[in-house]
């Protein structure tokens, strides 16, 4: 595919659903992870306009900042800090309506208003989150955590296919 996004219109799902194929017709012929992040986190971005979008990987005990869309971000997590570093504590997706209610949310920007992580997992182990704020209350739901959960996982597979 080459490299345009025909940027997608309509619903959350109806995004997501043309956004999908093109993400997958994009990474798939690459093996780089760090490429890979970088034209996910703009393919994201530039759909929904959210105000940050972006990967932190597990790199020596901490997640450190990888590719993203925005404002400067903060450079390390550590483990179980935060939303990015809970979601890496319980392998789990964090959907925060309101950030200021999450307790020990790491605020990098004052304008981030909502926030949802996924957990990147390579062999059941995290390796990585996938980040995003908006500068909106309540932005994500499970729509959002269904198709992102795909997209990490599309992510990945394009990195352990050439281990
Ligand atoms: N808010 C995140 C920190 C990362 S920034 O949002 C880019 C957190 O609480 O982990």
């Amino acid at each position: 595919m080459a490299e345009h996004l025909f940027v997608p219109t309509g619903s959350k799902r109806e995004k997501y659903e043309e956004l999908f194929p093109q993400i997958k017709s994009l990474i798939e012929s690459e093996s780089d992870l760090i490429a890979n992040m970088a034209n996910v986190s703009a393919m994201i971005h530039a759909t929904f306009g959210f105000w940050w979008t972006g990967f932190y990987r597990v790199l020596d005990g901490m997640l450190v900042l990888g590719p993203f869309q925005g404002p400067l971000a903060c450079t390390r997590i550590k483990y179980g800090k935060g939303v990015c570093g809970t979601a890496w504590r319980e392998a789990r997706t964090q959907v925060v309506p309101d950030v200021d209610l999450f307790p020990g949310h790491i605020a990098c920007s004052s304008a981030s208003r909502s926030e949802i992580v996924v957990p990147i997992k390579l062999n059941g182990e995290v390796v990585g989150v996938l980040d995003i704020d908006s500068a909106e209350l309540n932005t994500f739901d499970e729509v959002d955590a269904e198709w992102l959960e795909k997209v990490v996982e599309v992510l990945i597979g394009t990195e352990s296919r050439n281990k």
